[in-house]
Formats: C-alpha cells, sequence, structure tokens
C-alpha cells in the first residue's frame, strides 16, 4: 500500500480569508471532512468551503491488484478495512483540526464495487452517530467534476500560485468525464445541474486503456502504463479506427480494442515481437482524438463558456495536451494527483450539496450503479 498526501501549512485552524484578487465568498463558509472507498483507493481529505484542500490522503492498493492484472474486489474491501481509520485520522491531523471543526462528513455513496462502498459509509456513519455531524452520501462521478474546483494551498511565501493557475470554472460547462468505469459527455449548466448528452455504449476510456495494456503486455492500471509507452512509439504506425458515431454524443471503444486485438494476433502469427511502443502510441491517438474531437464539437455546438476534463484518464498527457490546443474555449483539467480517485473531490462535491440544503440520513444505503441524470 502506497500513502500520497498534501496538506496545508501549518498554521491553519482558523478559516482562510479570500485573497483581494478573489470575488467576495457569496457562498456560506464551511470544512467537509471527504471520505472515498468507492473501488481500489481508500482516501480522506478536509476541504474548506468547496475549493481549499487543507489536507488530502489516498492509500493506493495498486501493488495488492497489480498482480491480478485489474480490482480483485474482495481484496479492495478488507484492504479499505485496514486502512480506513487510520486515513481519517491522517487527514484530519494533517489539517491540524478535530471532528469538531468539521461542518459534516461526505461519503461517497455510488457507484462503485459494493463492497468497498459499505466500508466507506459504514465508517461515515460512525463518525456522524459519534458526533452528530451531518452526513452527505456523494456521487462519485459528480465528485470527479468537481476536482476541477479545488485547489492547493497558498504556498509558504503567500503566493497563491494555485489560485492563479486555477480559476473557478464558468458556466455552462461542457464536462468530459473520463474513468476507470465511465466515460460521459455533460452539459452542467450550474451547480449541480447536469443534462447529459452521451456516454459510452460498451467500454469505458480508462476501460480500453486498462484492456489494451494486458493485450500488449503492459502492466495495471493500463493508462500509465500505455502513456509511458507511447512516449518512443510513433502514433501513426497503426490506423485504428475511430467511432465518431455520426451525430451521436456516445462514444464506443470495443471496435478499438477489437483491432488492437487483431494486429496483435496477426503479429504473432507471423512470429514478430510486438511493436509495443507503436502500438501503444496509435491506441492511445485514436482515444485522444475521438474524445477531443466530440469534446470541442459539443462546446461550440452548445455555446459552452467552458470545458472541463476529469476522472482517471483525464491524468493522460496526450489527452490534456491536445484538449487544450484544441479547445475553442478555456479548458479546466485539474492537477493530476486530483484527476483519480481522492477524497478532496468528495468533500468538494459535499460542500455544494451541503449549502444546497442535502442531509441523508443514518439509513442511507450504497448504489453502485447510480447514474450521474439520478442525483
Ligand atoms: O477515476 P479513476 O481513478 O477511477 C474510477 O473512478 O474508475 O480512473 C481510473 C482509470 C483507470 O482505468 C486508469 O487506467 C486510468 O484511469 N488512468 C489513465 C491514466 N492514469 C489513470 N488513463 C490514461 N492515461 C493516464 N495517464
Ligand atoms: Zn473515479
Amino acid at each position: 500500500m502506497s500513502v500520497r498526501s498534501s496538506s496545508a501549512p501549518r498554521s491553519l485552524p482558523a478559516k482562510t480569508q479570500p485573497s483581494p484578487a478573489e470575488t467576495p465568498p457569496a457562498l456560506p463558509s464551511a470544512r467537509i471532512l471527504g471520505v472515498e472507498t468507492s473501488c481500489d483507493e481508500t482516501a480522506a481529505a478536509v476541504v474548506e468551503n468547496g475549493r481549499a484542500i487543507l489536507s488530502s490522503l489516498v492509500a493506493s492498493q495498486v501493488d495488492l491488484h497489480a498482480q491480478f492484472g485489474g480490482v480483485f474486489p474482495e481484496v479492495a474491501s478488507r484492504q479499505h478495512i485496514r486502512t480506513i481509520y487510520p486515513i481519517i485520522e491522517g487527514a484530519l491531523q494533517q489539517a491540524h483540526i478535530g471532528l469538531s471543526d468539521i461542518d459534516a462528513v461526505a461519503v461517497t455513496r455510488g457507484p462503485g464495487l459494493p463492497g468497498s462502498l459499505v466500508i466507506g459509509v459504514n465508517t461515515a456513519k460512525g463518525l456522524v452517530l459519534g458526533s452528530g455531524l451531518p452526513l452527505i452520501g456523494v456521487n462519485h462521478l459528480e465528485a470527479h467534476i468537481y476536482s476541477a474546483w479545488l485547489r492547493w494551498p497558498p504556498l509558504p511565501n503567500g503566493m497563491g500560485e494555485s489560485e492563479a493557475l486555477s480559476p473557478e470554472p464558468r458556466f455552462p460547462l461542457i464536462v468530459l468525464i473520463v474513468s476507470g468505469g465511465h466515460t460521459e459527455l455533460i452539459l452542467m449548466t450550474d451547480h449541480l445541474k447536469y443534462r447529459r448528452l452521451g456516454a459510452t455504449l460498451d467500454d469505458a476510456a480508462g476501460e480500453a486503456f486498462d484492456k489494451v495494456a494486458r493485450l500488449i503486455g503492459l502492466g495495471y492500471p493500463g493508462g500509465p502504463s500505455i502513456q509511458k509507452a507511447s512516449q518512443g512509439g510513433n502514433p501513426r504506425a497503426f490506423t485504428f479506427p475511430r467511432a465518431w458515431l455520426d451525430d451521436s454524443w456516445d462514444f464506443s471503444f470495443s471496435g478499438l480494442k477489437t483491432a488492437v486485438l487483431r494486429e496483435v494476433r496477426r503479429l504473432q502469427e507471423q512470429g514478430r515481437s510486438l511493436p509495443v511502443a507503436n502500438l501503444a502510441a496509435s491506441f492511445q491517438a485514436a482515444v485522444v482524438e475521438v474524445l477531443v474531437g466530440k469534446t470541442v464539437r459539443a462546446a461550440q455546438t452548445l455555446g459552452a463558456a467552458e470545458i472541463l476534463v476529469a476522472g482517471g484518464v483525464s491524468a493522460n498527457q496526450a489527452l490534456r495536451e491536445t484538449m487544450l490546443a484544441q479547445a475553442p474555449c478555456p479548458v479546466h483539467i485539474p492537477p493530476i494527483d486530483l484527476c483519480t480517485d481522492n477524497a478532496a473531490m468528495i468533500a468538494s462535491a459535499g460542500y455544494y450539496r451541503f449549502i444546497a440544503g442535502q442531509r441523508d440520513s443514518l439509513g442511507m444505503d450504497v448504489l453502485p450503479n447510480w447514474p450521474l441524470s439520478e442525483v
């Protein structure tokens, strides 16, 4: 297990004041403890006013699952049980606060692996039962979107570099969520208001990266290993299909995956060693071209003010660079460590739900297949 952490400077407990350059906060002030256990990361974070990260801890189980070539649900939930309390305690300690300084506990309610979700939800229920704090169940996809609202604490020299780098997204936004389980194109007209334009008809983009990585002999998780292998490859070495699906906003990656499989088989039958870098680069180029092409067209067609890209695959360098180069408007993509699963994004979405009045009961159950459209 490896733990990634980030925290605010030591002297933080008083609530941070907005810098003069920032518009005055029209929204209520609140500190939210976020808890995330939807898949194979156990995470906790404290976020203030939906944006300022006071602490963020992520315990990754990737090493445990690598031997299986994917997430093994039973192993994931056992590991969450072992890790969740130390991670929550660590997040509070790193923010230099206790539960009494928190205004609400937000936890991922779904979508995700049932046995993993239930560990986070039950732990959050225990915390609110003991403390009397409000409980907020958060949709994991909505949380990925809110990762673009987050910002790191100001630098120790007082320079708000991260603020300058991450102005608040402006509506209407075209949102592309690309993760291991989902690929969705969304029109977001205001906080918490979404219209789904399209989604994948088969594999999610991250799933395609993971499956193709396995096909060409690369390790899990496939996204980072394909990105790395692509660096030495020619993206035009193989002409893999792009599923544009005419005028629809939907996506499809299974044909592309099959095309890679066919190429691999053909090369193997000829007794040739796999040109892994070229296969990886050509596959990545095909995915990126469709993701960027559809997102840019949606932004133009629907007159979006800005584009937001989130989810694990938004960590992909080629996707980030191509989107920035081709977008007709400003683009928000979270910093790499906020693209993959974390609890700061759960706390951020939880804040916007909290100020909208959402309060969940102790009877709240997990929702392993919870679409964003039903939030
Ligand atoms: O959002 P996430 O951490 O978990 C889900 O909610 O699914 O996304 C995980 C997915 C995995 O499929 C992983 O291969 C992919 O994100 N991923 C990447 C990169 N980093 C992670 N895909 C492409 N390029 C990357 N650099
Ligand atoms: Zn995720």
